[in-house]
């Protein structure tokens, strides 16, 4: 069996499928709306589309509440449409994961009805109960903002029932060797109809003990390496993608020993972008990566700016939290739970500079970048609509009504699209950039190409280049005989950089190497002592052989 290697240099792009496009005008994006879109996203040059859940749900928090795991919501399509979607993708060489919701189902599914119905039935044993809400006081809440317990009395069953998100939410009992075996049945359905992998939502969670946070437990690892084996013995290409916002330490684990999962999200380097590019200092990066134990050659990591959900400061300190938020979320509205409701562009004050730089900040780290739909156009948010949903609003194709989303009265739409302020429709659109060779699209699309054209992005080791002024951010990246040097000027004033081989030990053996300019492909001289300016959040990559 050869392990799949795909996902080391991919680049993912994650939608939500009822945001993307929609067919029928119905108001909602769906499938086949999708799969018109497939040639907008190979043209943009992503390799794997990571879809939020698709599967039929009362969609309390947008389909991560699951009603049914073996079939496609109404609202966005037919399991034929799926089957079609499938099809569309491979023809164009685009893999596809989908969101796995293994923690909790909705309190709809029929296994919970069933459950709260009968103490008796089979399914009682599906989920979490107990007589008093006492039980697991260690762990916390997670949706501060709408949840004062984990525990919710459900009066049909005359008990209260276990859940780590929503109260409608009830949490798996993964105790039950029948809850096991139903997730592998999940994944096989889907497997078979051609899906490449799944992203696992809310993995550190799936047990509960006593006298434990309930995070990150061993059973919880076992049971996933049981995911993983079932994968490689059956389906050898897939893979897995956890979603498990814990600080390195805890993160690590998930890779175990090249049998856990291929993909963990890098939950804590993501707000330490925000702070860099913030605070115009490259440190925080470099901290947090510095302090990211080794994964196995094969695991790789995720790395992301933004996604449907709020920014999450659960990785920082409470001093860098309140410092973020003042800095990112001035306005109370913007803040949610431990986190900010904003989307990328609005964050970085719509500046395409800062927005191309964070973009090839996270280019140049180790792992697999991920773009969040509309933000390779800069799109903007609400954040006066509930929960999360301003991040979540239609895709900004054009300029025509409903921004090109939608045939629907406005009315109809799922939520309204972005249409007045500097994130509008018709000054923010897909078509405009398109038209403009110097938009912000067409950069990021370079960086993909680019990126995509050098194996030391996906493949390398890294090593932070320690000479540079602390608001350079510098790194090193090396796969076999391929060496990328890439500079990156983290404030609004022009930076001088002196690159020396001799002193700066990422650089040893490099010495006189020729280099050329990975962005132009231009010859850029020998690597020697070298000065270099960099305009206002500017960058430069150098490429040399070895
Ligand atoms: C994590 C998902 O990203 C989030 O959107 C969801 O609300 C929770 N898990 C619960 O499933």
């Amino acid at each position: 069996m050869t392990a799949p290697t795909w996902y080391k240099d991919a680049v993912f792009y994650e939608l939500y499928v009822r945001a993307f496009r929609d067919s029928n005008g119905d108001g909602h994006g769906d499938l086949p709306g999708l799969t018109q879109r497939l040639d907008y996203l190979q043209s943009l040059g992503v390799t794997c589309l990571w879809l939020q859940p698709i599967y039929p749900s009362p969609l309390l928090d947008d389909g991560y509440d699951i009603a049914d795991y073996y079939g496609v919501h109404p609202d966005f399509g037919t399991l034929d449409d799926f089957r079609r979607l499938m099809v569309a993708a491979k023809r164009r060489g685009l893999r596809v994961v989908a969101d796995l919701v293994v923690n909790h189902t909705s309190d709809q599914h029929p296994w919970f009805q069933a459950a709260r119905a009968d103490r008796h039935s089979p399914y009682r044993d599906y989920y979490v109960w107990s007589d008093t809400p006492d039980k697991y006081p260690d762990a916390r809440i997670i949706f501060l903002d709408t949840e004062t317990s984990n525990w919710t009395f459900d009066p049909v069953a005359g008990q209260y029932f276990w859940h780590r998100f929503y109260s409608s939410q009830p949490d798996l009992n993964f105790d039950n060797p029948a809850v096991q075996a139903e997730m592998l049945k999940v994944m096989a359905f889907w497997l078979d109809l051609g899906l490449d992998g799944f992203r696992v939502d809310a993995v550190p969670y799936l047990f509960e003990r006593e006298g434990t946070t309930g995070e990150n437990l061993p059973e919880t690892h076992a049971y996933l390496k049981r995911m993983r084996a079932f994968v490689d013995q059956h389906y050898p290409e897939a893979v897995l993608l956890a979603e498990a916002n814990q600080w390195p330490a805890d993160l690590r684990p998930y890779f175990g020993d090249g049998d856990e999962f291929h993909l963990a999200f890098h939950f804590p380097v993501m707000p330490r972008l925000f702070m860099a590019l913030a605070r115009g200092t490259a440190a925080p990066i470099v901290e947090i990566m510095r302090a990211t134990p080794p994964i196995p050659p094969s695991a790789q990591w995720c790395t992301f700016l933004r996604n449907h959900d709020e920014l999450t400061l659960e990785m920082v300190t409470e001093a860098e939290r309140q410092w973020l938020w003042n800095f990112y979320a001035p306005e109370p509205r913007m803040r949610q739970n431990l986190g900010i409701r904003r989307r990328l562009a609005p964050l970085l004050g719509g500046d395409w500079r800062k927005l191309e730089l964070a973009n090839a900040l996270l280019f140049s780290l180790p792992g697999t970048p991920i773009f969040y739909y509309g933000d390779e156009i800069g799109m903007g948010d609400n954040i006066w609509l509930d929960d999360r949903d301003g991040l979540r609003t239609p895709m900004q194709w054009d300029a025509g009504p409903n921004a090109g989303f939608s045939a629907a009265p406005a009315d109809k739409l799922y939520a309204p699209v972005i249409a007045s302020g500097p994130f509008a429709y018709e000054r923010v659109n897909l078509a405009a950039q398109l038209a403009d060779p110097t938009s912000l699209w067409h950069r990021l699309r370079r960086l993909v190409e680019i990126r995509k054209a050098h194996p030391a992005f996906g493949w390398g080791d890294f090593a932070f280049l320690d000479q540079l002024p602390p608001s350079v951010f510098g790194i090193m990246r090396r796969h076999a005989r391929q060496v990328v040097v890439a500079l990156h000027n983290l404030t609004a004033g022009p930076q001088t950089v002196s690159l020396d081989p001799a002193r700066e030990p990422a650089l040893a053996g490099l010495l006189g190497a020729a280099l050329t300019d990975t962005l132009t492909g231009q010859p850029a001289g020998r690597m020697e002592l070298r000065r270099f300016t960099l305009q206002p959040y500017a960058y430069f990559w150098l490429t040399a052989e070895a």
